[in-house]
């Protein structure tokens, strides 16, 4: 997948809404001059109560869709579910790397067979909602970054196209495997917006130049009072 060169196309919209009405809306609140935001992410409780409808609707309206459904389960149906998201035309989906080098060899072999250079697979590698004491409880005895680090050399070494990480941990997997991963980054917060529930955060423009490739954006362009401007704002600031 090529990389962004336009600031807008460097953001992507979470789609954390219950159904399809609600993300078209949403999608078409912050569409200019009919033109949709250019990436959409649609997470468990969208697709869960949707299907794979959600994702035509969305593709229908000009959006790419990310599918983030986070796969981890034995290696073979992991490539299965893979070769079903390419088959919905997505764009970037994810999966857990703490599934296992197999695991991640036969996803991204089947990435490759069935989406190609279309699909980017993403590599989960901590939760930002695990700290060391949960990993510690799980059996895992290292700090989150070096098992962060660890986990993204598993999805590396299997073939894996990039990785989801923390704004934090942004610096730190690119000067251990420089280009090789494309980096994509939640919990960003412009200075203007609440941080809410997210704790580790770096405005939109710090998260680019730490090396993100892009942004998923939820709620300080989808709560916004004016989602349009604010969406507008963010696009702004990475020019
Ligand atoms: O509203 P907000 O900007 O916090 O939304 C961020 C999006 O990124 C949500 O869909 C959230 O589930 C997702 N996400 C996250 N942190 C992660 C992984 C995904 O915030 N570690």
């Amino acid at each position: 997948m090529k990389l962004p060169s336009r600031p807008q196309d460097k953001i992507i919209i979470a789609l954390d809404v219950p159904d399809t009405d609600g993300a078209l809306r949403l999608i078409d609140s912050l569409s200019d001059h009919g033109q949709p935001p250019s990436l959409c992410k649609i997470g468990l409780e969208l697709f869960t109560a949707e299907g794979p409808s959600v994702v035509k609707a969305i593709k229908s309206r000009g959006c790419k869709v990310f599918l983030d459904l986070k796969f981890h389960d034995i290696p073979n149906t992991v490539a299965h579910a893979i070769k079903s998201a390419a088959g919905l035309g997505v764009t970037m989906t994810t999966l857990h790397a703490v599934g296992g080098p197999v695991m991640l060899e036969a996803a991204a072999k089947a990435a490759q067979e069935s989406g190609g250079s279309e699909l980017l697979l993403l590599a989960v590698t901590v939760l930002t909602s695990m700290d060391a004491a949960q990993l510690s409880s799980t059996g895992i005895s290292l700090e989150p970054k070096e098992q962060v680090l660890r986990l993204a050399g598993l999805a590396s070494d299997a073939g894996i196209g990039g990785v989801v990480c923390s704004p934090l941990e942004i610096s730190a997997i690119r000067e251990t495997f420089g280009d090789k991963l494309r980096v994509v980054t939640p919990g960003v917060r412009p200075t203007w917006a609440a941080t809410g529930d997210q704790k580790r955060v770096m405005t939109p423009a710090e998260a680019v130049k730490a090396g993100s490739d892009w942004l998923v954006i939820g709620r300080p362009i989808t709560a916004a009072e004016n989602p349009k401007e604010a969406y507008a704002k963010v696009v702004e600031e990475l020019i």
